[in-house]
């Protein structure tokens, strides 16, 4: 089986599919690895690295579109990309298939078999395919460091000679896996960290980790399925509100990761909130692409608005290219050996991984997010 990996063409996009540890692994597994020159680079990944790995170096991503069997990528291919697809074969990579309807259409014409890493199900036999988990861990981490280097000021508690620096506190909204890496972060550059999420079973990590956790008190349900918020009620919202309006007004950093499976990004920070924070005060909204956990963030924009500085950087993992596709390239790596081996695919239908990631199949779409 020969496997191509491309350049990422996506504006801002430093990852790549593959790394050459990877590659080594799937050399001995018995695939051909077969990578665009430079692919790598701004991963810090040299084209001497693959090719000591037991890569082929191709100048070029038409040969690899062209000329693969299994093509691995991090973003879903553009419409040219995936019209340079050879027929009927396979492609893996995060696809966000409802966002793309035009290449779905191409990649049906062509007869592809496509998987979305972003559709792998978060289920512990999948955990070493979870792409979505391992990119959020850095990206909760990244957002702490662009939060702290917007701010003017220091997070940890500080006594020197001139006076004694108050440490800076912050304020998290979602402890699921960005959440607990963003508090993680935070609480190891020193600063005062309060979380607040509509689970109530992530108190206690929350609390494990140095974090306050802020207890909504509201009889209201919210409706957990397989560990994730599932639906939250208007009264629990409201309730959650009243408590956050009187802790962000201290805040020097908040960072919003809320996320309701399946929904737009709820709105945690109102513009009237914006305005009670304090001068100088930072926001890095994760839940940009989605919606926005804050009212007024701009996706891709590091914006000013009433003295706080409200960061919506869209692609957080991009910004630690290496440890992001390191650990991309080890989910990649898993999911394929999962569903081929050297001398073709294996994977069953009703399989449970290969099912709930297949998006399109003989000319058919096939996953449930897209199929009328
Ligand atoms: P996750 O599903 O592990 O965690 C989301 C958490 O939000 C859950 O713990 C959930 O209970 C909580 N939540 C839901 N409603 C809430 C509310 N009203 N108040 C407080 N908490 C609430 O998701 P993960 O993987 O941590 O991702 C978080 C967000 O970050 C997502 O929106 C994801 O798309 C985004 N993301 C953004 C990146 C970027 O580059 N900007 C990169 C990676 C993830």
């Amino acid at each position: 089986m020969r496997i191509g990996v491309p350049k990422e063409t996506k504006a801002g996009e430093k990852r790549v599919a593959i790394s050459p540890d990877v590659v080594k692994s799937l050399i001995k597994a018995g695939f051909q690895c077969h990578i665009e020159s430079d692919a790598g680079l701004n991963a810090s990944f040299t084209n001497d690295a693959y090719t000591a790995a037991g890569a082929n170096i191709v100048s070029g991503a038409k040969e690899i579109y062209g000329n693969s069997d299994i093509v691995l990528k991090v973003n879903a291919p553009n419409a040219e990309e995936a019209s340079q697809l050879k027929e009927g074969i396979c492609l893996v990579s995060f696809l966000y298939a409802y966002t793309i309807p035009e290449v779905i259409d191409i990649l049906n014409q062509k007869k592809i078999t496509a998987f979305a890493m972003d559709a792998v199900p978060r289920i512990s036999r999948a955990q070493k395919m979870d792409a979505l988990s391992s990119q959020a861990n850095l990206a909760g981490y990244k957002s702490v460091i662009l939060g702290a280097n917007e701010m003017g000021k220091i997070f940890p508690m500080l006594m020197t000679a001139a006076g004694t620096i108050t440490p800076s506190k912050v304020l998290i909204f979602g402890a699921g896996v960005a959440g607990l890496q963003a508090i993680a972060t935070a609480k190891r550059l020193g600063a005062v960290v309060e979380v607040t999420d509509v689970r109530p079973e992530t108190k206690e990590q929350v609390e494990s980790l140095g974090g306050k956790f802020l207890t909504v008190q509201s009889g209201a349900e919210v409706k957990i399925e397989g560990g994730y918020a599932k639906e939250v009620s208007k009264e629990f919202l409201d309730a959650q509100q009243a408590l956050i309006k009187k802790h962000i007004k201290d805040a020097d950093l908040v960072i919003t990761t809320a996320l309701v499976v399946g929904r737009k990004a709820p709105v945690l920070v109102t513009e009237e909130m914006v305005k009670t924070m304090k001068p100088g005060a930072v926001i890095v909204d994760m839940a940009v692409e989605s919606g926005g956990n804050c009212e007024i963030s701009e996706k891709g924009q590091t914006v000013s608005k009433y003295g706080v500085k409200i960061v919506g950087e869209t692609n957080l993992p991009s910004l630690l290219p290496f440890n992001a596709s390191e650990l991309y390239a080890k989910n990649i790596a898993t999911f394929l050996i999962h569903i081929a081996n050297k001398d073709g695919f294996i994977w069953e239908a009703e399989e449970e991984i290969a099912k709930g990631s297949l998006i399109t199949k003989d000319g058919k779409s096939v996953h449930p997010s897209i199929v009328k």
